[in-house]
């Protein structure tokens, strides 16, 4: 959602400002805005629409030259996505603006006291008030920007982040932040506040975490953070691992072509340095006490979206090695139902952005009931891993696209190194037992990379089904959040009707949603051992075959019980099936893309959607 840059230094702010809106762009936005201080004057440009509009504007009516700006790209709440609710908001005397990312709770009586006081509010937003009030306070603590923002905060609720600018100080910029991302980047003679590094990664790589509840004051030379009532702040300095060219297309037509590209190195940079030589998982980095594994009786897993599809993989791997109970929730649905959860209660947030506030929300609760929470996290610093006990990062550096491939692959391997640990340190396996699963975890980075040879193929038949009116997905076991995941992204991609279901509840109704043609893509599981569930979704295919629908068999490689019953066949490499959703996702990934693509959609930026969702 709303992506902040805020920038002190000796560089053309405007130009820094810019750049780093248009590295937070995937976040997701329709209007943008810029303000800078000149000689003792605050000057701003808002547009609706891309940042485009906004260049264009900059073009035919420039701002002045200076070296302190911020800007915002605005994803609408309050207000609709015109030029007037874009950011920055200006107080009434023209000095002070301010950009903000979150939702003001309480802004409407806030509004409603500004307005008893004769200020004129000339948007529909929440984040208006705030300038206001700043503005107000200014003079009772003699114009000092970071006192007044401290005051302001104290009588905000709700989700903020907030970065705000004064004519009057020229030299510095003040940033707050409570349950909205905001990172510093410190330079040299020069400092950046942002959304996420992405933003200033071009600059510096070394980066300062800003805790909840806490005021920045940047200036040229220094970085002062406290609390909101003034005292000193606790706050964790880091340096990124990746470079500005992580964050680029890199020859690619789209970010999400790249990601998927990339998939391999991922996966296989996620394992690095978490397995011994002996086989053994070395996961010491989570700070999760062995004693604490062995006595847990529960794992819960909370995430959104595509990070609960890979939690769904997680139960059925802690189930099987571990062979104890999880439970997956949708983390916007937790803390709403009374979930029995306490001290003996494992829960695991898996999160990409680190800032979903439903997911947050989650693990404060499941924390305020004695849990332990371990999050799975792909990016440093972030609110997720910061506010739990324990965390295992994801190696997929920067993902750009909306929707996410990498980082869902990714969470598996975390996943799957979860499980065997908890099963490592209870005792559930035997080494050599843990050695062999192992071996064939590191054995998928290779399988990913020869299922991309099925990307020409789904693109083909992207390209006969972009008509299609609708498409649904079938699986059983861990194919079922592959379907599930297979449908989320041809949903948000291609703004069609897709759903994915557990195969044996097609009899159960689904099944009256087919008709001649339609296109029903089937997971089959590994028919190693003839099991069981393969032979029923076999079944399960013939019953949708047998009705005229059209089905498109995700088979691997010498399974020919499915060859009969495939109108189209798409060969993945063998591998055992609880590791089978790392290759059976990536051809789904290519034909949610090749489908958009294939109507004329934007792939990195689907409309409505936001990268990281920071409200609940
Ligand atoms: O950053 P998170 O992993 O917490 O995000 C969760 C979901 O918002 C995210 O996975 C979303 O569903 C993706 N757009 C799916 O592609």
């Amino acid at each position: 959602m709303c992506g902040i840059v805020g920038y002190v230094g000796e560089k053309q702010a405007l130009q820094v400002v810019v750049d780093g809106l248009r590295r937070l762009e995937y976040r997701g936005y329709d209007s943008a805005g810029v303000a800078v201080v000149s000689e003792g004057e605050l000057d701003t440009r808002k547009k609706a629409g891309k940042l485009a509009n906004l260049e264009s504007l900059l073009g035919s009516d420039p701002l002045p030259q200076s070296t302190i700006g911020i800007g915002h790209t605005r994803w609408a709440t309050h207000g609709g996505p015109t030029d007037l609710n874009a950011h920055p908001h200006v107080s009434e005397d023209g000095k002070v603006a301010v950009i903000h990312n979150g939702i003001i709770e309480n802004f409407a009586e806030l509004r409603a006291e500004l307005m008893a006081a004769g200020v004129h509010l000339s948007s529909e937003t929440d984040t208006e008030v705030v300038a206001h009030l700043l503005a107000a306070t200014l003079p009772a603590v003699d114009g000092d920007l970071a006192e007044a923002m401290r005051t302001v905060c104290r009588r905000l609720s709700g989700a903020f982040t907030l970065v705000a600018v004064d004519a009057d100080q020229p030299d510095v910029v003040v940033g707050a932040r409570r349950n909205s991302p905001l990172v510093v980047g410190r330079g040299e003679g020069e400092n950046f506040l942002a959304s996420d590094v992405a933003a200033f990664i071009a600059h510096t790589r070394f980066a300062i975490e800003l805790g909840q509840d806490q005021v920045v004051e940047l200036r040229r030379e220094s970085v002062t953070v406290t609390d909101f009532d003034g005292g000193p702040a606790d706050v964790t300095e880091f340096e990124v691992t990746w470079d500005a060219s992580a964050a680029e297309k890199g020859g690619y037509d789209t970010f999400m072509a790249k990601e998927i590209a990339e998939q391999p190195k991922a996966v296989s940079d996620t394992m690095l340095g978490r397995i011994g030589v002996d086989g053994q998982l070395k996961l010491d980095e989570m700070r999760l006490a062995e004693n604490d594994l062995r006595e847990i009786d529960k794992v819960v897993v909370v995430a959104c979206g595509t990070a609960y599809h890979a939690g769904m993989v997680a139960k059925y791997a802690l189930e099987h090695w571990v062979r104890i109970p999880c439970e997956v929730e949708l983390a916007s649905e937790f803390r709403y139902r009374d979930p029995v959860v306490g001290p003996g209660t494992l829960i695991i947030a898996i999160s990409q952005s680190g800032e979903t506030m439903d997911t947050i929300m989650a693990l404060r609760y499941a924390r305020e009931q004695g849990s332990k929470v371990l999050a799975i996290c792909n990016t440093q610093g972030s609110t997720i891993p910061r506010e739990s006990d324990a965390v295992l990062y994801t190696h997929a550096g920067p993902e750009v696209a909306v929707a996410s491939t990498k980082a869902f692959l990714t969470q598996l391997v975390a996943c799957y190194l979860v499980a065997l640990y908890v099963a490592q340190v209870r005792g559930n396996k035997y080494g050599d037992e843990i050695a062999m699963i192992v071996r064939e975890l590191q054995a998928m980075p290779q399988k990913v990379d020869l299922v991309l040879d099925t990307s020409e193929e789904m693109k083909e038949l992207a390209e006969e089904l972009k008509d299609a009116r609708s498409v649904l997905f079938i699986g059983r076991h861990v194919g079922f959040p592959v379907a599930l995941e297979g449908a989320l992204k041809l949903k948000e991609l291609a703004y069609m009707h897709a759903e994915g279901f557990a195969a044996g509840e097609l009899k159960h109704g689904p099944i009256a949603l087919l008709e001649d043609g339609l296109p029903v893509i089937c997971i089959v599981p590994s028919p190693a051992g003839r099991s069981v569930l393969h032979e029923k979704i076999v079944s399960n295919i013939q019953e949708v075959r047998a009705r005229g629908a059209r089905t498109i068999v995700i088979a691997e490689e010498g399974d020919e019980s499915v060859v009969p019953y495939a109108d189209h066949l798409v060969r993945i490499p063998a591998c055992p099936t609880l590791l089978q959703p790392l290759v059976a996702t990536v051809p789904l990934q290519v034909f949610a893309a090749a489908m958009a693509a294939a109507k004329g959609h934007d792939v990195d930026q689907p409309r409505n959607l936001a990268k990281s969702v920071t409200v609940e």
